[in-house]
């Protein structure tokens, strides 16, 4: 597929037939993370790849109800900031590790589309569930849980975005 088709393609599962995820491709998916640009090359993240059945349904437990029957979820931690990340952050007024884990986020779902693995990227789950089934610090922030699966109906939807001259504008 090419990129335009993966980005044509990409949307999120709310449906998962509950099958796993096989490990070659969540390695390759989880590449896709690790290998994203981010501010200074900070690489502000760590990827918890959640794959044993009891870890599984605890967060599960923490995340809204359709994502239980995912079969493997990636958990999105932010990782404390290098000297020169801190110092761009102050210099620019920006937040850029919250930057760079959305394109690590959206070069993971896109390399999922790629393999035919279903996703949901999902900012709403009850962080201390999770920090807690994964024994993290409570100053580790959990910023996003990819959800990862086989969609009962892969069937494209039509994507609802603002208009072209909303969004865009050639200057
Ligand atoms: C940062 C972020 C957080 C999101 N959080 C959730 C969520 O908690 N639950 C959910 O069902 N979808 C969540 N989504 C998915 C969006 O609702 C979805 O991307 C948007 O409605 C566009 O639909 P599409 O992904 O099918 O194209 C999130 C997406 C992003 C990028």
């Amino acid at each position: 597929m090419t990129v335009d088709q993966l980005v044509k393609n990409r949307q999120s599962c709310r449906k998962f037939t509950g099958e796993p995820v096989a490990s070659k491709s969540l390695n390759t998916i989880l590449e896709g993370g690790r290998l994203a640009p981010s501010a200074v090359n900070g690489q502000p993240w760590h990827f918890y790849a959640v794959t044993s059945p009891t870890l599984q349904a605890k967060v599960a437990d923490a995340l809204q109800s359709f994502a239980s029957l995912a079969g493997a979820y990636i958990v999105v931690v932010e990782t404390a900031p290098t000297l020169p990340v801190k110092a761009a952050n102050r210099l620019k007024g920006h937040q850029f590790p919250q930057m760079d884990i959305g394109i690590a986020t959206a070069q993971m779902v896109l390399q999922a589309e790629a393999l035919g693995i279903a996703q949901c990227i999902l900012g709403w789950f009850n962080e201390r569930k999770i920090r807690v089934a994964l024994g993290l610090k409570k100053k580790q922030r959990i910023r996003l849980v990819i959800a990862l699966g086989h969609a009962k109906n892969p069937e494209v939807r039509p994507k609802k975005r603002k208009a072209v001259e909303a969004v865009i504008t050639y200057v």
